[in-house]
């Protein structure tokens, strides 16, 4: 069953049931003001950091979910009815409701009882606010006399706090209105120079700031007291709960539609220029008030929106692909890629998962979350790459996490987690072979932000890989540490406490428990780093690269492998986890992606056998498990991973994450039905058929479906903010449809399904555009090229050494 559907010349998905079976949010803003949106409107608002300037209040996990947002009331004053045209809050039978969820914006509109409104979000770009346009149409025959309300709520700047401090914040709240502007200013008389405010382009007929005083004692937003009197009372905050509403009356004639305007945002004042008059205490709004008035006009608001749009098409226009199937083109141009620069904005601070309080940016998402975002934000990705660098320990380890407002390493989630390191390497190569920009490799980087400790970035990639060098176990694989990818396999933590975080205990002196994991990743990453000093005239420094690498895959030939596929790790015993002796999580799919996907295991047919285990114990119709069977009981040498209920999160659920990596290695022994097949089932658009079963939003990746061990089988949870969007853009893009970045240039690899007759695209990449159009003439993956006419060797397209700025590729498959 649907609840919408897909406008793809739009590039919107439109929800066309409000009550979806979870809210499905769009974000709003890509720079510093950013927001997260509802279907119904709900969700919140902040500038740069979730939790420490959230800008209005959201209640997570509340009932009825999603209640609170950027709501509209419309009121027929004749009949005193009211309701809300985004559905929540009041939830009336409205007629024709749709929900356009697009790039950068949301618009949400219906019609009762003859009135038709509609609602667009946006925040323009370089602003630090966000506009609402209300458009309202009479549709009766006769005149209509209708009052608008709008209403936020407030919050008081530290989400954290907010949500839990009461004792102080009921006594802090505090409010200006001056010209029908609401400004918000808790804390702005001591230490704060920011405030928020909340503007309307129409006379106001009354506004309400004290949140008791518009809903009324003992009331809800789905029915406040003002609004079903049909008059705000004006009253000011003092104390308890800030919030913003406007009235405005509307006499319309029959067919007649009028447009207001209204603005929320945010501003900063200079320290010295915080109050006019100099020493009073109201909010000097002199630098703020010509933005706000900018704004409230709406040819300005429809201009900023037009730009919005602009932006969008120039990002998304750096990779577009056509190829029979829908679902491909539907994610790879719009969708997927929209999503790569959520995660890069918001890394997994806010979400409906994420409550903007908790993470910080993981050194490991991060990095990875560059495969995704890199070819249309290279310069932050420079920029992402060098913060993360300077957090690394001089040891080449690093903390899990950072802050992006300190850009500094915390110890929340702890560090020592073995994996971490590596990613580094892999973002580099990424961001190298994206950019041919050689010169981030000299950039002077400090360790664990010392002054005095830079050294350039290339020493830190070097770091990394001897950290595990010098981290070697007993079988000479890795050792894991506190985990690696799988965050949930802690081997030695051996935790009997509860409320324990098994991320941070640690009972055993990691010595014994090793990765086969970390194994793969290491000989990848081994082998770009050799591939980036070969590059740099280091021919030696390669060598002795690759030379580890080819040890290392020899002992993972030797200990990695069960016989019919790659182990998973030893644990603190020195016992095998993910081998077919084992009782239960005999199989795993991290190793045998990695590996896989690094090839390992290619010549002599253990990659193929390895894949065809997965495919024979793991893969499910509708994604690949994490491991089977799933435990069914905690075991204290296993930590999280046996924690969970069969079929959630690592424990056999299905992490959309990694199956990305089975997808890679079937393009690697070239099974290109089987990996598109792979890459289908857990495509969003391609499960919006059942999205009653699925439930997340069908226009973006979750974290996790729930495998066939739960009673939920094929539910999703966690959507948006996951490393799945980088991961099927990265495994899609560059290995199925094969248009892949490589230091020398474009490689074009395709392992596409054997009845697509062929594919073309355009990609932008240094600077040039390339037409790129695959034939298929036999049922292989060998392709034979020409450029702008002439046949090429090999498969990579090196930039053009003359001024051509667009070139034909052509590529044959046989
Ligand atoms: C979450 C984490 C990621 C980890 C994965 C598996 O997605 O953000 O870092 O690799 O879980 O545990
Ligand atoms: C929990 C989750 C895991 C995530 C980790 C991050 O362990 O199960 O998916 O990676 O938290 O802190």
């Amino acid at each position: 069953m649907k609840f919408g559907y897909f406008d793809d010349s739009n590039r919107e998905y439109v929800i066309t049931q409000p009550d979806t079976p979870l809210p499905w949010i769009n974000y709003l803003g890509c720079q510093a003001y950013f927001g997260i949106i509802s279907n119904t409107a709900g969700g919140y608002s902040f500038y740069r950091d979730a939790r420490l300037r959230r800008l209005t209040r959201y209640r997570y996990n509340n009932v009825p979910m999603d209640f609170g947002g950027r709501y509209i009331y419309l009121r027929d004053d004749e009949s005193k009815e009211f309701w809300s045209p985004s559905w929540q809050p009041t939830r009336h039978n409205l007629k024709d409701y749709t929900c356009r969820h697009g790039m950068g914006y949301t618009v949400i509109g219906s019609s009762y009882s003859g009135i038709e409104a509609h609602t667009r979000y946006f925040v323009p770009l370089d602003e630090n606010l966000e506009i609402w346009q209300l458009t309202v149409t009479n549709k009766r025959a006769a005149k209509a006399s209708i009052s608008a309300f709008s209403s936020i709520e407030f919050c008081l700047w530290d989400a954290q706090d907010d949500a839990t401090n009461f004792q102080r914040n009921f006594n802090t709240g505090q409010v200006e209105v001056e010209d029908g502007v609401i400004y918000h200013k808790t804390e702005y008389r001591e230490r704060r120079n920011h405030f928020a405010y909340f503007a309307c382009s129409e006379p106001s007929t009354g506004f309400d700031t004290q949140r008791e005083a518009f809903l009324g004692p003992y009331r809800s937003w789905d029915n406040p007291a003002t609004v079903e009197a049909g008059q705000l009372t004006n009253s000011i905050a003092h104390g308890w709960s800030p919030i913003g509403a406007h009235q405005v009356k509307l006499d319309l004639a029959p067919g007649e539609t009028r447009q207001i305007v209204f603005v929320l945002g945010y501003h900063e004042n200079p320290a010295a220029e915080k109050f006019d008059p100099p020493n009073s205490q109201t909010i000097n709004k002199k630098l703020v008030k010509p933005t706000i008035a900018k704004y409230l006009d709406t040819k300005n608001a429809d201009a900023a929106f037009e730009q919005l749009r602009q932006y969008w098409d120039s990002l998304l226009g750096i990779f577009q692909v056509s190829t029979p199937d829908i679902h491909t083109n539907r994610m790879v141009n719009i969708w997927n890629a929209y999503q790569c620069m959520a995660t890069f904005n918001m890394s997994r601070s806010a979400s409906l998962y994420e409550s903007g309080i908790g993470r910080g940016l993981g050194f490991r998402d991060s990095n990875q979350d560059l495969l995704g975002f890199v070819h249309m934000a290279p310069a932050r990705a420079r920029e992402r790459i060098l913060d993360l660098a300077a957090t690394q320990l001089p040891t080449g380890g690093t903390y899990h996490q950072y802050q992006p407002l300190t850009k500094r390493g915390n110890n929340d989630i702890g560090g020592g987690f073995n994996d971490d390191p590596h990613w580094l390497i892999i973002g580099v190569s990424a961001y190298l072979k994206e950019t041919g920009d050689w010169s981030i490799l000299d950039e002077p980087v400090q360790y664990d932000n010392e002054p005095g400790s830079e050294q350039p970035l290339y020493e830190h990639l070097q770091r990394s890989f001897n950290y595990t060098l010098e981290r070697l176990g007993p079988h000479g694989l890795p050792l894991i540490g506190r985990a690696d990818w799988n965050d949930c396999l802690n081997l030695n933590c051996f935790s009997d406490t509860p409320g324990q975080s098994f991320q941070t205990t640690t009972n055993k002196d990691g010595k014994v428990a090793e990765s086969v994991f970390i194994a793969g990743l290491f000989v990848h990453a081994g082998r770009e780093l050799a591939a980036i000093a070969d590059h740099r005239g280091l021919g030696a420094e390669a060598a002795s690269y690759l030379a580890e690498t080819v040890k290392m895959e020899s002992v993972i030939l030797e200990h990695g492998w069960d016989g019919e596929w790659f182990l998973r790790a030893y644990n603190d015993f020195g016992a095998k986890i993910g081998s077919k002796e084992c009782e239960e999580g005999k199989i795993f799919i991290e190793s045998n992606g990695y590996c896989t996907l690094a090839g390992i295991g290619l010549k002599d047919g253990k990659a193929a056998k390895a894949l065809a285990a997965v495919g024979e114990h793991l893969a499910t119709q509708h994604g690949i498990v994490v491991q089977q069977p799933a435990y069914t009981r905690y075991y204290i040498e296993m930590g999280e991973i046996s924690s969970y209920p069969p079929g959630y999160k690592e424990n056999a659920g299905i992490f959309c994450h990694v199956n990305p990596w089975i997808m890679i290695g079937e393009t690697r022994v070239g099974h290109g039905d089987l990996a598109h097949d792979y890459y289908s089932r857990i495509n969003p658009s391609a499960r919006e058929a059942i999205s009653d079963l699925h439930r997340c939003e069908p226009y973006v990746y979750a974290q996790m479906i729930a495998g066939k061990d739960a009673p939920t089988f094929g539910e999703a949870k966690n959507s948006w903010l996951t490393g799945t969007a980088a991961w099927n853009y990265y495994a899609i893009v560059q290995w199925i449809l094969g248009i892949r970045t490589s230091l020398g240039g474009l490689q074009i690899a395709p392992v596409i399904p054997k009845n697509w007759p062929g594919f073309t695209a355009t990609r932008i990449y240094r600077g040039v555009v390339y037409k790129i159009s695959i034939v298929r003439n036999g049922d292989g993956n060998s392709i034979a090229l020409t450029v702008d006419g002439a046949s090429i060797e090999g498969n990579i397209v090196s930039s053009p050494t003359d001024s051509r700025k667009e070139v034909a590729v052509k590529g044959i498959l046989s």
